[in-house]
């Protein structure tokens, strides 16, 4: 039907938690795009029946969270090279009764970054962490060129698993959680990034006193509640310039609004406001 809203949703099970109605509800409006977003709880169960039928609905598309990332690959008809390579889709766009993968978390995660960057390629980065996220992260890293990463995480066998699983087009290093800390403490190293939820509400902090970063160093934390981890507070005491995680949040939903509503979107203080007031971050 011509001149129909557009419509698209966000899919999880539970879904109250996700911002991304708020975040692309702000640019339905900045843009005037006649459109819907909506949040859906979708039970594993039925989720390929439940996604097909949305489909069917002449929906553009849907952001899948968690527990769906995996399966959301699963079920597509194509994926796109970056969810494969994370082997999770947060995105699928609907085009002629077909389902298409994409993962924007990499895109996301790196244009969060860029502008503490200076146009240098980091060199030598350590990630904390193992899970999901951190995949998204080292295939981001990976992308941009950076050409030693060191992977750390509080259980070693997954992160090997992990640098194993990458190692067709990446080189990582794996080390303990505490060897990792003690490097920290030793060498100054371009980027850190603590792709673990150390740190997040509730968890304990990471508490590395990163005794030999310097001013030049990144670090970024992709936790956003809170906002200013242990982890940046001590990165901001010595000097280290410092990035929170809520960007990668906003950034990796900039692909999909274009994708489902057909407009290029750009992560402004307006947008920042209004996620951060409705998450009771500030
Ligand atoms: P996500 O998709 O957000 O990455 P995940 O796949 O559950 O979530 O991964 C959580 C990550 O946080 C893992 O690296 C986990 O470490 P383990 O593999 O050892 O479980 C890490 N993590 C969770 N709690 C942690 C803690 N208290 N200290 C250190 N790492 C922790």
């Amino acid at each position: 039907m011509r001149g129909a809203p557009l419509k698209a949703a966000v899919v999880g099970h539970p879904i109250g938690h996700s911002q991304s109605p708020t975040i692309h509800g702000h640019w339905l409006e900045t843009t005037g795009i006649a459109g819907t977003y909506e949040a859906m709880d979708l039970h594993p169960d039925s989720f390929e029946a439940d996604i097909r039928k949305l489909v069917d609905q002449g929906f553009q598309g849907v952001n899948a969270t968690v527990p769906h990332k995996e399966v959301a690959l699963a079920i597509a008809d194509e994926v796109d090279d970056t969810a494969r390579r994370i082997g999770a889709s947060n995105t699928l766009v609907f085009r002629d009764g077909r389902i298409h993968a994409q993962n924007t978390d990499a895109f996301g995660f790196w244009q969060n970054l860029v502008p503490q960057l200076h146009g240098q390629v980091p060199q030598r980065a350590v990630v904390l962490g193992a899970g999901g996220a951190a995949r998204a992260v080292l295939v981001a890293l990976q992308d941009a060129g950076v050409g030693h990463v060191i992977l750390a995480n509080r259980t070693h066998g997954r992160a090997t698993a992990l640098a194993e699983e990458l190692a067709d087009t990446a080189t990582i290093e794996t080390l303990t959680w505490d060897d990792a800390e003690a490097l920290l403490d030793q060498e100054a190293v371009d980027l850190i990034v603590n792709t673990s939820s150390r740190g997040m509400k509730g968890e304990h902090p990471i508490t590395c006193a990163l005794a030999a970063q310097t001013p030049e160093t990144v670090v970024n934390d992709i936790v956003y509640s809170p906002l200013q981890t242990a982890l940046l507070e001590t990165a901001a005491a010595r000097g280290c310039q410092t990035v929170d995680g809520l960007g990668m949040l906003l950034h990796q939903a900039r692909p999909a609004f274009q994708a489902f509503f057909g407009a290029r979107v750009s992560v402004d203080a307006g947008l920042r406001h209004k996620v951060e007031t409705r998450m009771g971050l500030r």
